[in-house]
């Protein structure tokens, strides 16, 4: 597994997540949903560069038990974990640090999987990319355009950031903005607002230094979700989505409900969070050598940032526990194909929606 922050450049790309911006609004179009192209003769599997849905027998999970006992036999020194947490994120500071905004790609999947991002999205005619592209520019123009014109004329009263907004989004741990902007660009609901954390500075600095970041539209704000007496920019019961991708992994396992039922507060009755991570035994935690792991499935790669690797029932358990309703908890087991090197890796991801009820 990804030990270093090369071998995270790996996992990453093998998770599809290597097309531009343009390429990913075509592909919107085209891409079905995660689980519909099976292997059903495994002679065939060079033949495409990923199989959904693939069934694991008794043997290949016994393997991948093994290995976990194997790599999870000795958890790193307590001191080394306790630094590990206090200096989280000063890690991915210095992970940003050094890539910048090159490491993450958009996140391609993210309206096929999760259609609630952007309701009515613009089409892009994928036989004509200048058209497609032009498109998609001036929704994000138009909207900007609108939310100026209200604040100007005093139709917007800013009691906090996105106060009039009529939908609010709020991604936590943003990252570079590999979310949000493509939301910002696709999404064309003029009462739009989308909020956007990360416990890292140079993160937010780089997302507020992006040439689509407008404060008519978006607030991005350091935060760690893990503080008690972090204060949110925006009241409780005021947000309609709360998007969490390969964020939740990165926290440390006895913190998460706390945070999870922080965050769930700022949630409108009939808000909706959703939710995309790892799962248990995916090729990334078989991969971990022996001497990086914290605690039970939650492991330290090699430039100091840490991963934990669901399993449904926890999140299920978590959720819940928060008080919200489950709309989906699923499984996406998927075999990734290197076809030049004709190799095969087992991804395992887990995509989540729940609702929090009207009345509690
Ligand atoms: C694997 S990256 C994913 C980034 C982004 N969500 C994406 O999918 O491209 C995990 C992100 O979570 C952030 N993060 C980790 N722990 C956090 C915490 N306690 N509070 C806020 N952000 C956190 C990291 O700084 C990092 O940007």
């Amino acid at each position: 597994m990804a030990t270093n922050s090369a071998d995270i450049a790996k996992e990453v790309a093998i998770q599809g997540e290597s097309d531009n911006r343009i390429d990913g609004a075509k592909e919107e179009i085209k891409r079905p949903q995660f689980g519909s192209r099976y292997l059903k003769d495994p002679s065939k599997v060079f033949e495409h560069n990923a199989w959904d849905n693939v069934q694991w027998d008794e043997e290949q999970e016994e393997v991948a038990r093994k290995k976990v006992a194997e790599n999870s036999e000795l958890f790193i020194q307590e001191e080394q974990r306790e630094k590990y947490e206090s200096d989280a994120d000063q890690y991915w500071n210095d992970f940003y640090t050094q890539h910048q905004n090159r490491f993450f790609k958009d996140r391609h999947w993210l309206f096929t999987e999760f259609p609630e991002l952007a309701p009515e999205p613009n089409t892009v005619n994928s036989n004509d990319t200048e058209a497609g592209l032009s498109s998609v520019k001036d929704t994000h123009q138009r909207a900007n355009a609108i939310a100026e014109v209200n604040l100007k004329e005093g139709k917007i009263k800013e009691d906090f950031p996105g106060s009039s907004a009529s939908t609010r989004i709020l991604e936590v741990g943003c990252g570079v903005g590999n979310t949000v902007f493509p939301i910002l660009q696709t999404n064309n609901d003029p009462g739009l607002f989308v909020y956007c954390c990360d416990f890292s500075s140079t993160a937010i600095d780089l997302v507020k230094s992006h040439a689509d970041y407008s404060t008519q539209r978006c607030h991005a704000f350091v935060c760690d979700i893990v503080d008690d007496a972090a204060v949110l920019p925006f009241p409780e019961n005021s947000l309609d989505i709360i998007v969490l991708i390969f964020v939740l992994s990165a926290v440390h396992p006895d913190k998460m409900q706390s945070a999870i039922d922080r965050l769930c507060r700022h949630l409108k009755p009939g808000g909706l969070l959703l939710f995309r991570d790892y799962g248990r035994y995916d090729m990334a935690q078989l991969r971990f050598k022996k001497g990086r792991c914290l605690s039970d499935n939650f492991y330290v790669r090699g430039d100091g940032t840490r991963v934990y690797f669901f399993t449904q029932d926890e999140l299920g358990t978590m959720f819940t526990s928060a008080g919200l309703v489950e709309e989906q908890n699923s499984i996406d087991r998927r075999l990734q194909v290197n076809r030049g090197r004709q190799l095969t890796m087992y991804r395992v991801w887990i995509q989540c929606k729940f609702r929090k009820p009207i009345k509690s």
